[in-house]
């Protein structure tokens, strides 16, 4: 595997590939690898010739009070692990090459990045569409691979490339989890035992509200009530919010109507983690 520190580096590196008629993929990430991230890099693997992820700790989706200088890093490791998943290259740019001294354009879609993690994160998603907006524009990847698990990110993307007509195919794969159903995240290492015990909860009352829909209950209220009512029955879990919204818009409503996502953030301590289903009736 290559690896480019440089934006023009691995725009060389871009260009001859392109020139040779290959099909560039890339999943962009912020590192500390686990098998969710490599599902993305292996779903990319199957539709291009060429794949190439990047790592990069983009302190611009960060806010002032959140992990940013505490989120955690391996690079060996993560080098190890995309090595051997046959990642063709690795763009792991400094702060610096990516913003410079005077940065100051933004993208920021607005509507869908407002609410659910929008809201108690304010410009998180700016920060989002703006880095990757700027990493499509370094690697010009024919498609691009992000995770279900960050939903609301993936359709703030989506939204993104179809409206400032980025020639991008953005490409959402399935959120892998634990044994125990716990979504895989870089944060969930920040979990004292205690909590990691009690996680699991957020998928397990997902599925629940999955299977009261399953039931005949359509009425919304009644779906994120329940959902509640089950993580509020452990004390460390503090709920960030638990909404059902319409896809692909993210609109409120009353009732189940077609697809729907259901999804929530729970705090335990400092560690905010998440996760979302889709529901269909
Ligand atoms: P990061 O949290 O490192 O995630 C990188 C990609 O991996 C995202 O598309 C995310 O949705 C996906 N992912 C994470 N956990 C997953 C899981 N359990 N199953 C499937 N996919 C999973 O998301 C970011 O980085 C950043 O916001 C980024 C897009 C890189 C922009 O800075």
């Amino acid at each position: 595997m290559q690896i480019f520190k440089g934006k023009h580096e691995i725009r060389d590196f871009i260009s001859k590939c392109k020139a040779l008629g290959k099909r560039v993929g890339f999943v962009p990430t912020m590192g500390y690898l686990h098998q969710g991230h490599l599902s993305l890099m292996q779903t990319a693997t199957k539709d291009c010739e060429v794949v190439v992820a990047s790592i990069f700790v983009n302190p611009t989706q960060f806010g002032p009070k959140e992990d940013f200088s505490e989120y955690p890093r391996d690079f060996v490791k993560d080098c190890r692990l995309l090595e051997a998943q046959g990642v063709d290259a690795l763009f792991y740019p400094e702060v610096q090459e990516m913003y410079g001294d005077d940065f100051s354009t933004w993208v920021e879609v607005s509507g869908l990045g407002d609410s659910l993690c929008g809201k108690s994160r304010p410009g998180h998603f700016r920060g989002v569409a703006t880095v990757v907006t700027k990493l499509f524009n370094i690697i010009q990847p024919d498609s691009a691979y992000f995770g279900q698990k960050d939903a609301q990110q993936s359709l703030v993307i989506k939204r993104m490339a179809q409206d400032l007509d980025l020639p991008v195919k953005v490409v959402i794969v399935p959120t892998v989890r634990e044994k125990d159903g716990l979504a895989m995240s870089s944060r969930n290492v920040y979990l004292t035992p205690e909590q990691r015990a009690v996680a699991p909860v957020l998928y397990s009352s997902l599925q629940k509200a999955e299977q009261m829909v399953a039931e005949g209950e359509r009425e919304i209220k009644k779906l994120e009530s329940m959902v509640i009512d089950e993580l509020a029955k452990h004390k460390d879990a503090e709920i960030d919010y638990v909404e059902i919204r319409s896809l692909p818009n993210l609109e409120k409503s009353d009732r189940l109507e077609s697809f729907s996502l259901m999804a929530l953030a729970v705090r335990f301590g400092q560690t905010r983690l998440i996760d979302n289903i889709i529901l269909e009736v």
